[in-house]
């Protein structure tokens, strides 16, 4: 049982790590677990950061689209539509924050300076969007770039990578490894509007492919892939360089 149970992280954080890891972690995903399913994404995040400094971006999944999909419908414009999505994501992330009961600061991050400061007292920080015109992707390759971090992790709804969609094309096959200009290219052809949906949203691709992020796509419904993501056991896509 893990309700109410706060983990005991080092006092001194950056004594003892191993690595900065950035998890971009899909709001479709967390938004499918009833209380027992959030406890144990924080006791496995908890687990981590036993030995790692972790940033943890969260999405906005079905509450985002929902809420973007009433804006557009009495006219907001895209940049409107953006900043609901934003709520929506932080939403998603101090309900993550409330399950690492303590782990991770209850007041999210809204900026990457405040993400970077809260790492100094902290272990886990967990946050969601950060301005318009992008997706939570973005914000973790950016936090990455910020941190200087060994692994970027997409936890999504998709299991990785495919050389074309999977949901429309019986033939597209998924991409075990590749290199960051190729995925850049891939995902520059998908549309970039509040709440439209891609593996990897165009610009975390090119920020991933400007500053070389060692970066993985696991399928985040499995909690187990959080850690096979960073072993290598992992079988999603992995962008190498
Ligand atoms: P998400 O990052 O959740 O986008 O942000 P998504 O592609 O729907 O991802 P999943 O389904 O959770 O995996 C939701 C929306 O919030 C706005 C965008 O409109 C985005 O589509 N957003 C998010 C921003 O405008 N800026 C941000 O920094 C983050």
């Amino acid at each position: 049982e893990f309700i109410g149970k706060s983990y005991e992280l080092p006092r001194y954080p950056t004594a003892g790590i191993r690595m900065i890891l950035v998890y971009s972690l899909g709001g479709s995903v967390l938004a499918s677990q009833d209380p027992a399913g959030l406890k144990r994404y924080a006791e496995t995040l908890g687990a981590i950061a036993s030995e790692n400094q972790v940033y943890v971006v969260v999405g906005g999944g079905a509450l985002a689209r929902e809420c973007i999909k009433r804006a557009r419908g009495v006219g907001a414009s895209e940049a409107l539509c953006d900043s609901i999505g934003i709520l929506a994501t932080r939403m998603n992330a101090t309900l993550l924050a409330a399950a690492l009961a303590g782990s991770a600061p209850f007041r999210v991050p809204e900026s990457y300076d405040d993400a970077l400061e809260a790492s100094k007292t902290h272990r886990i920080v967990v946050m969601g969007g950060v301005s318009p015109g992008q997706t939570t992707d973005a914000v973790a390759a950016l936090i990455a770039e910020y941190a200087r971090a060994d692994l970027l992790v997409i936890a999504t709804s998709v299991n990785g990578v495919y050389t074309s969609d999977p949901e429309k094309d019986p033939g597209a096959a998924k991409i075990s490894k590749m290199s960051a200009e190729d995925l850049a290219r891939m995902m520059s052809q998908l549309e970039l509007k509040a709440g439209s949906r891609s593996p990897v949203d165009p610009l975390a691709a090119k920020i991933i492919e400007r500053s070389l992020i060692p970066t993985v796509v696991v399928d985040g419904r499995d909690v187990a892939n959080l850690i096979r993501a960073i072993d290598g056991t992992h079988n999603g896509t992995e962008i190498r360089s």
